[in-house]
């Protein structure tokens, strides 16, 4: 099935919606296709908690903030990427409150600021902790009114297509038909979010297999930083609790961490205990962990908090906890550190443009240089919004430059239907397993070297089913997981040093020559 369009945006969380908004304003004559793996609302915008960071009050200054970020980045910041972002967030955030985003207010009617690790200010604009859900119901009610933009859900992108370092569209697969549509674009802009499926705890929603990193990749483009996977210290430990984050802003509310026993542990780790940066934080939970052999540590919040201080801020984590018997308000939470973002990325610029002609990187997928080794919590919601905004105002100014150009139908080859799914299931669960184990919160050469046999066994074998057999959504993630595993280990066996999120005890300490990594087809 062929199809032409101007712009394919592959993603509908906050960087493809509010991309596919702006767009569709700035050039009213364009056909803009948005397509999502799972439907729309199913992405990592709809489950963050926190809120989004931005000099607020007059307390605050864009100094203080841009500060607080180049900190936590460890060195690995680009100053101007940083700045540009940061001193636009108070426009962004006006812009979602036109929308209709009603941001969480105080007694005296002014916005409420939350507080995370690694901010010096209260500046977390929030929705009380389920900012992301309100966020995307705000983009997904204000896009479904725009008549330029058409949405497919359980759409899966399988490929770019892009020669001699040029992008011209996308295969894609209609779940629900079984059809493969090739879509033509006068540019085509990834928006497709993280990755944190590699690792066998995160905080991400299934869709967040890597695809957009793998695709570009394949494409040509140049992939960084990716050794610097965040892990969220305060994942919800429990045996059917999937991927439930207990926000940071708890801390920032008094929540305090504690072993099992009831110990309090942070002040041996970093002057601002539970308030140091996640890499930090993290570290010393895994560390306190090893050592006293336990599962998982305890959040408490109710030894601080009247439970309707702790009900009307924290109703989305009360409710959450209460449906595995947890009752937050009079017992401390069991937490255990998870993978949560993917600081690195596609290299692009602000705007997205990547190296590869017509191919555009925002959100999650992207590397603008803003988070360097380690992210500053609640920056990346931002991230998405201005990504969208300067993506949208340089595709509109280049328009009449760009042409769409058809390309081959998908071949599918002797490929016949699978006969073996076990197979897609086995690799993906040991993918899972020895990125946690060997490529997690502490590193060491010879756990990165393992991991690293065993990836490029586990490639092999993929690449070969990848093309035996008949294209399904689980084939197509677990090849561009594996291809992700394989970029971050290559990328952490290369950092000879410890440095922000990338930590390994055989160099523990900072390099002075340290730069971003860089990597590209082929290895
Ligand atoms: P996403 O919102 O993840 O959207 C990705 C989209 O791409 C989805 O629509 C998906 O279907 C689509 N897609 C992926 N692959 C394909 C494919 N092959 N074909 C078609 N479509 C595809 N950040 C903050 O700043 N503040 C917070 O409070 C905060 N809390 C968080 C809490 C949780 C639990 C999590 C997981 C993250 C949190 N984050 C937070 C991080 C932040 O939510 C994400 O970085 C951000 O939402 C990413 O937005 P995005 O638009 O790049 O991607
Ligand atoms: C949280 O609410 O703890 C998540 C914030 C973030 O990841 O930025």
């Amino acid at each position: 099935m062929n199809r032409k369009i101007d712009f394919l945006i592959i993603g509908g969380g906050i960087s493809g919606l509010s991309l596919a908004l702006k767009l569709a304003k700035l050039t009213p004559d364009e056909k803009i296709l948005l397509i999502t793996k799972e439907y729309l609302a199913e992405c990592s915008t709809f489950y963050a908690q926190g809120g989004i960071a931005c000099v607020w009050n007059n307390n605050d200054s864009f100094e203080k903030h841009i500060q607080d970020t180049l900190i936590a980045g460890d060195g690995l910041c680009n100053e101007n990427v940083v700045r540009n972002i940061l001193t636009q967030a108070p426009e962004r955030i006006k812009e979602l409150i036109e929308l209709g985003v009603e941001f969480t207010r105080n007694e005296n009617g002014d916005y409420d600021l939350g507080k995370e690790g690694g901010h010096s200010e209260r500046r977390i604009l929030h929705v009380n902790d389920q900012t992301g859900q309100n966020v995307e119901q705000k983009l997904i009610e204000s896009i479904k009114k725009i008549e330029n933009v058409e949405i497919k859900e359980h759409w899966c992108a399988i490929n770019l297509f892009a020669r001699n370092f040029q992008c011209y569209g996308a295969y894609i697969l209609d779940q629900k038909s079984e059809k493969i549509h090739n879509v033509a674009a006068k540019a085509t802009i990834l928006a497709t979010g993280g990755a944190g499926k590699i690792y066998l705890y995160t905080t991400n929603p299934d869709i967040a297999s890597g695809d957009g990193i793998a695709m570009a990749y394949r494409a040509g483009a140049t992939i960084s930083n990716m050794e610097f996977y965040q892990f969220h210290p305060t994942c919800l430990y429990h045996p059917y609790a999937k991927s439930f984050l207990i926000t940071e802003a708890m801390r920032g509310e008094g929540a305090v961490l504690k072993d099992v026993r009831g110990n309090e542990f942070m002040h041996n780790y970093h002057s601002s205990k539970g308030l140091a940066p996640r890499d930090v934080v993290s570290r010393a939970i895994d560390a306190e962990l090893k050592k006293t052999g336990d599962d998982y540590i305890h959040l408490d919040i109710a030894s601080y908090k009247s439970p309707k201080f702790i009900k009307s801020h924290f109703p989305g984590v009360y409710e959450s906890c209460l449906k595995f018997n947890i009752d937050i308000t009079n017992e401390p939470i069991p937490v255990v550190p998870a993978a949560h973002y993917c600081c690195g990325g596609v290299l692009a610029g602000i705007n997205g443009k990547t190296e590869v002609k017509n191919l555009y990187v925002i959100g999650e997928s992207a590397c603008t240089g803003l988070h360097g080794a380690n992210r500053l919590a609640s920056n990346s919601l931002l991230e998405g919004l201005v990504g969208a905004h300067e993506c949208a105002n340089s595709l509109a100014e280049q328009i009449s430059d760009l042409k769409v150009k058809e390309f081959k139908q998908w071949e599918p080859g002797h490929a016949v239907p699978s006969t073996e799914a076990v197979i897609i299931t086995q690799n993906w669960d040991e993918i899972r397993r020895f990125m946690w184990n060997y490529v997690g919160i502490v590193r060491t050469d010879k756990r990165l070297q393992r991991a690293k046999k065993r990836i490029n066994m586990l490639l092999d074998e993929i690449n070969q089913y990848y093309w035996d057999f008949k294209i399904e959504k689980n084939l197509v993630e677990l090849r561009n997981l594996a291809t992700v595993a394989k970029i971050i280990i290559v990328s952490a066996i290369s950092r000879k040093e410890s440095r922000g999120i990338h930590y390994n005890l055989d160099h523990p300490n900072k390099s002075e020559m340290s730069r971003a990594t860089t990597i590209r087809r082929p290895w």
